[in-house]
């Protein structure tokens, strides 16, 4: 009998393994910090939502800016994905990853016009525009190219998506999109410009985010604005991502759930329907793997000082992200009131806020869970770090995706005063 290989991150003789690898041979063959993803759990996210949605049949267009590491945007190149973008630079890692630029859309608030002019000339499938004055741009552009550019408007439904403030998106008071009541103006006006075709309504209403309710509540105030507007010339509406996953609270968007939930006002508007998932398809296929360097005694709690920091992952610093942390192997140390802290020099510098965890003695390999959204993706060299390497476990083998950075790789493209030009 074949032993089934267990797929993500599970325990095996008490030992946490990605798709049955062995998480401290990944750490002692290419260091620490790592992040580690798993591609069967990978394809298991995506299989799961495109099951859950399968009677709306949406285009799912994987949000690069959750993990853009060139393994993973060319497996989900593989698996058939579209991709949504935000700049240029993730435009070049898509068709570096060779991803089909006409199945790519273009979203996100102040695009540049360089940035406009190098998406239309790789062949950008569709723009999401953000306001009168970027159709205005777009339009230019693409009647430079003679081309003619497909957009769709983004509205701001002003729902409330209870979620952290930071990653709230669709309610009035933030930057993104045009007000549900100025978008017949926008459109009526942007469809006598001559370059582009306006034949979709985009919306995002927030990320991380764990019931269906704001989502029907967008839907209905967009389905009111068709309704009022008429859909002639319309022929997608794109709903953008945000679903949110167990961050180990219990709390998640169910896909079937939502599925369901959003199926009768979707009907009621008839246009195919595309998402932009990202958190939801890549945050539990990865972890970021971080060895415990010592153990300092503080006054109300110990502090487990690792080898990751907030540069290498910023979530808990920046949102309070609560993240599992487990050891890699049980060590048996007490539990204790504890904070997992990094080398960086702020206070704001944790892996997590004081909570009961095991003491592990320095040496010991921690697991964070649910790093492979917004974790690599959000990393950066401050305090002159070098950023992690990151590994793919694909068909059972670990393989380097990213090589750690060196030192070089840290000077690269700065030169000392007596070097400078002029
Ligand atoms: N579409 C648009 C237009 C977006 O702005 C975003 C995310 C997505 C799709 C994908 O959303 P998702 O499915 O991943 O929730 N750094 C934050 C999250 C920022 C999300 C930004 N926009 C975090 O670590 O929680």
């Amino acid at each position: 009998m074949a032993i089934e290989t267990p797929i993500g991150f599970q325990r095996r003789s008490g030992e946490l393994q990605a798709d049955g690898v062995p998480l401290e041979e990944i750490a002692r063959r290419y260091g620490t910090p790592t992040y580690v993803y798993s591609a069967a759990l990978l394809e298991a996210r995506l299989r799961a939502l495109r099951s859950a949605f399968a009677a709306l049949a949406p285009d799912i267009c994987y949000a690069v800016k959750a993990c853009a590491n060139l393994s993973v945007l060319s497996l989900f190149a593989r698996w058939g994905t579209g991709f949504d973008i935000v700049s240029a630079g993730e435009l070049h890692r898509v068709l570096a990853a060779g991803g089909d630029p006409r199945r790519v859309v273009f979203a996100g608030v102040g695009k540049q016009r360089w940035e406009l002019e190098r998406a239309i000339d790789a062949g950008v499938g569709r723009f999401n525009a953000e306001s009168a004055a970027e159709l205005e741009r777009l339009g230019a552009v693409a009647r430079e190219r003679g081309v003619v550019a497909r957009v769709a408007l983004r509205v701001n439904p002003d729902v409330d998506p209870r979620t952290h403030e930071y990653i709230r998106t669709g309610s009035k008071e933030n930057k993104f999109g045009v007000d549900l009541d100025r978008a017949g103006e926008v459109i009526r006006a942007a469809r006598a410009i001559e370059g582009i075709d306006l034949c979709g309504l985009h919306c995002h209403i927030g990320s991380q985010i764990c019931e269906a309710e704001p989502y029907v509540g967008a839907l209905r105030r967009i389905r009111a604005f068709f309704d009022d507007f008429g859909r002639a010339g319309f022929d997608h509406l794109d709903l953008g991502g945000g679903f949110g996953i167990d961050y180990g609270d219990g709390r998640e968007m169910d896909f079937a759930v939502l599925a369901s939930a959003l199926q009768p006002e979707l009907r009621a508007i008839g246009l195919p329907l595309v998402l932009e998932p990202g958190r939801s398809l890549v945050a539990s296929a990865g972890i970021l793997l971080t060895r415990v360097i010592e153990v300092k005694a503080g006054r109300d709690r110990s502090f487990l000082i690792v080898d990751a920091g907030m540069n290498d992952l910023l979530r808990p610093s920046l949102y309070k992200a609560a993240h599992r942390i487990e050891e890699v192997r049980p060590s048996g140390a007490p539990t204790h009131r504890g904070q997992v802290v990094g080398p960086i020099c702020e206070t704001g510098d944790f892996l997590c806020e004081a909570r009961d965890l095991p003491l592990s003695p320095a040496g010991a390999l921690l697991a964070v869970r649910d790093c492979g959204a917004y974790g690599f993706a959000m990393s950066s060299q401050y305090n002159a770090r070098p950023r992690a390497a990151e590994v793919l476990v694909l068909e059972g083998r670990a393989r380097l995706a990213r090589r750690r950075e060196s030192f070089d790789d840290l000077l690269r493209g700065e030169l000392a005063s007596d070097l400078l030009d002029g």
